[in-house]
This record gives C-alpha cells, structure tokens and sequence, in this order.
C-alpha cells in the first residue's frame, strides 16, 4: 500500500478474484466438517439405506466439483484470452463448444445421474421377507408410539432392531402429518393421516442411532425424537419379551406408595402400566419408562429432577404437549418419582 502521498493502491479486479478461491474451497470443506460433528448425519451411514442416498450424495458432490473445476478453468482462460489481444476465434468454434459443453456434457451428467438414482430407489424399495419383525410407529404431538406386531405391550420414543436385519416400519399417525427419519439408517418416509406407509430399517453395526420427525407438525415439532437402538438379535428378543411382560413390581415402600398413587390419581387416566389398573390411553405407555434415554420425545434428561419437573408442570419443559399441570401433593412426589424410575 503507497500512502507516501496520500494515495491507495487499488487491487485490480483480477487479483481479489484470486484470493475468492480458496476462500470458497475453505467455506466448503468448513461446511462439510459442521456435517460430521455431533449431530446424527446421513453422510455416516451406519446400514444399507442409509449407504445409498449416502453413495449419491458423495457422487453428485464429486461430479459437482469436476463441473465447478472445469467451469473455472475456461472462466481463467477467457479471462487471460481477453487480455491478449491476437486471439482469433474461427468461424463455427463457439457453436460447436456452446453444443459439445453446455449441452452434450450436461446430458451425459444427467443421464448417468438419473440412471444411478433410479438404481438406488429401487434397492430401497427392496423391504425385509414376510418372516422379519414388523414394528408398528405411529407419531401423535408430539412423541412416537411404539409396538412391536403380535405383542400387547406398547412403548415410547425408542425402538429396538437387530443388527444385519431388515426389520419391517409400519408408520400411522394419530393427527396430523409427522415424518420419521433416522438419518444414519434410512431416508425419511412421510406419516400420512387415513393411511398406513411402510419403510425399513437396517443397521450393519450395533448402535444408538437418533431419529427425528421431519415434517413440520406444530410448536414442539423439534421435540418429537425417537432413538433405534440396534443390538444383537438375543437383546433384540429380550426387549420383545420385555414388551410382553407386565411391568416390574414396586421393591420399595416408597415405590409402593409411588404406584398407589399413580393408579388412584389423574396419571392413570391418561397413561397405562402393564399388570396395573392403569389403563389410560392417551399418553405413553409408562411400563418402562425408568429404561428411557430421555423424557418427552427428547425434550430433556431422564433423571429424577427432570422427571418431577415435568409431572409437576410438563408445560413448563414442553409448553402445549397434551399434558395438564398435576396436582400432585409435595410429599408424594419423591414416591411417584421413585416408582417410574424402577420400572424397566
Ligand atoms: Cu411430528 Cu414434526
């Protein structure tokens, strides 16, 4: 910079347009990396579906930057041309690479591209056998019922599957429209009232993998998560046995006395535990929510401050989930506590 005379050099415009370079590449390899940090990312794919829209991903990218490659290159060439002023264009040249690169390359591209897509839909429509296990998911505002078919018990915001099987996802909603995706595992499959959608879900090694609704569905739509558990087909079994069985008996005096009063109060008209009076149908099934990764769909910890923060007012954790402020008496709250954490 000369400011011996109180003049500024001004940068030509061909010298900022050198730094924008790698400038650009930096902010993509940065955007890249936000992708692969902490939150679940279909660009880890952890099973077979999952792999594949990972596998286009990876080739739209690559083929993304050969056109941008190319694109700059004869960008720097025109530029460097128009500086040189003996440059001579022959009759017919610009027609034939307007053809050659702004049509025939493209539909080459295009062509490959939709060819490899429609390979991939198809390898996803490719579902389990009649004989795999078929869960029943059906979204509600905002949190994910949870069945496994030919088995009473219900549970909620997880699911397990076992690793290296394809386990059959029959999805229903009980409102209105929610998507379930779990991005490491399988595209997102649209929860659609009046109708009964099916996908799958694979996972090659075990794992917690999360999931989320993907369709906006009102105020607390980025609470509605779900965690695939993926284990080996004995622990698989074992939780379908656990399904099945009625909820484990209070131990303690404390959680005998959390249980009365789960039953006799207002928690049992919405909620059910197996092998108890509880019955209610209207929010999860509580037989083993002490087993839980987390309270309301992901809103927050499954610890018991959390768990007596949102029995005394859930609208203040979760503000319009369907859950009424309980009247519960201070004194019987460590016992109510008590009984929800031992049942799992
Ligand atoms: Cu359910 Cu968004």
């Amino acid at each position: 910079m000369d400011t011996r005379r109180g003049l500024t050099k001004r940068p030509r415009p061909g010298r900022r347009c050198r730094h924008l370079l790698p400038v650009a590449v930096l902010g993509g390899g940065l955007a890249l990396a936000g992708c692969s940090g902490g939150a679940p990312s279909a660009l880890d794919p952890a099973g077979s579906g999952a792999g594949r829209i990972a596998g286009l991903w990876w080739l739209l990218f690559w083929i993304s930057m050969a056109v941008f490659a190319e694109v700059m290159v004869v960008l720097a060439w025109a530029l460097l041309a128009r500086r040189r002023r003996d440059v001579r264009v022959r009759h017919g040249q610009p027609l034939r690479f307007v053809t050659v690169a702004g049509a025939g390359i493209p539909l080459v591209i295009l062509v490959a591209v939709y060819a490899v897509g429609l390979r991939d839909l198809a390898a996803l429509g490719d579902g389990p056998g009649p004989d795999a296990p078929t869960i029943e998911v059906t979204g509600h505002k905002w949190w994910w019922e949870v069945r496994v078919q030919g088995v009473a018990g219900a549970t909620a915001n997880e699911l397990h599957i076992p690793v290296g099987e394809k386990v059959r996802i029959r999805l229903r909603t009980a409102d209105v429209l929610h998507s379930f995706w779990v991005p490491q595992l399988m595209p997102k499959t649209d929860l659609i009232a009046g109708e009964v959608r099916e996908t799958w879900l694979h996972a090659d090694r075990p794992g917690r993998y999360r999931g989320q609704c993907a369709e906006y569905c009102g105020t607390q739509h980025a609470h509605m998560a779900l965690l695939v558990v993926a284990e080996p087909r004995p622990d698989f079994d074992a939780w379908t046995a656990r399904l099945a069985a009625p909820a484990p008996a209070p131990q303690t005096d404390a959680q005998r006395r959390g249980r009365d009063a789960f039953v006799q109060g207002s928690c049992a008209g919405c909620h059910a535990v197996r092998g108890t009076a509880a019955n209610g149908r209207v929010g999860p099934d509580l037989s083993d929510v002490g087993a839980r990764w987390s309270i309301g769909a992901g809103a927050v910890p499954n610890d018991g401050g959390h768990l007596g923060g949102w029995i005394a007012n859930s609208q203040t954790v979760k503000p319009g989930n369907r859950m009424p402020p309980q009247p519960v008496d201070a004194g019987r709250l460590p016992d109510l506590i008590a009984y929800l954490q031992s049942l799992k």
